[in-house]
């Protein structure tokens, strides 16, 4: 990820939750991802780019421990101050950059992501890191744009224009998961330099072969 993008979210940390968007977002990915995923308050579960932990949250009742992880300072601060007011013992903040961290040791039940895999330039990579990340028969579930025409975020971004779902199927596939099923999670209202657009989400799920 660039340096930009890295100042980027640092500086949206501390109104990040202010928006009403994000938070419907959230607990729309949440629901879908009860809907599809057995989740278990046994689990040990990890959440990749989670910004200041509005995916988590809404599931840190269906969790029996999340990992938090992210890039940036600046929103993992603000995760720390909201797990901290909310008094929750089974959150916990991870700097972890995995396009240049080694992989951590641990090994979880559940992977899950909303938005992040876009700025993440290497997918294939990222997916097969996710793969090793799992436990036999782990589950994996991505939230992300589809393929769009550039104008979420403008002229000057660098990363992906959402994703092709077969291509992404494909992907996961390589990397050794099973199923890689898509579904549309959530319709998502955002203010363009060509006025107000809606951009569909997808919710992919797949899971990790039981050895
Ligand atoms: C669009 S925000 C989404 C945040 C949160 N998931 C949400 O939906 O509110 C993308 C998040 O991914 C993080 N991110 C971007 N690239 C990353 C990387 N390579 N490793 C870890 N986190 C990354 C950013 O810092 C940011 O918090």
């Amino acid at each position: 990820m660039s340096a930009t993008t890295l100042n980027y979210f640092d500086d949206k940390a501390q109104i990040w939750d202010a928006d009403p968007i994000k938070q419907e977002r959230s607990l729309a990915v949440a629901a879908a991802l009860r809907q599809q995923i057995p989740l278990s308050t046994t689990w040990q579960a990890l959440e990749y780019g989670c910004g200041t932990g509005l995916l988590s949250f809404a599931l840190h009742t269906d969790l029996g421990h999340i990992t938090l992880a992210d890039s940036s300072p600046g929103m993992l601060t603000v995760l720390e101050e909201k797990i901290g007011a909310a008094g929750l013992t089974h959150l916990h903040p991870l700097a972890l950059d995995l396009t240049i961290d080694p992989l951590p040791s641990e090994r979880y039940d559940l992977i899950f992501s909303l938005m992040t895999m876009h700025h993440v330039p290497d997918t294939e990579r990222l997916l097969r890191d996710f793969y090793a990340l799992l436990q036999p028969g782990g589950w994996l579930g991505i939230a992300d744009l589809d393929r769009e025409d550039g104008s979420f975020h403008g002229a000057s971004f660098t990363g992906h224009c959402g994703f092709d779902r077969e291509t992404l199927r494909a992907q996961g596939l390589k990397a050794g998961f099973s199923g890689v099923d898509f579904s549309t999670c959530y319709l998502m209202r955002k203010a363009t330099s060509q006025g107000q657009r809606e951009y569909p989400l997808f919710l992919a799920v797949a899971t990790r072969p039981s050895a």
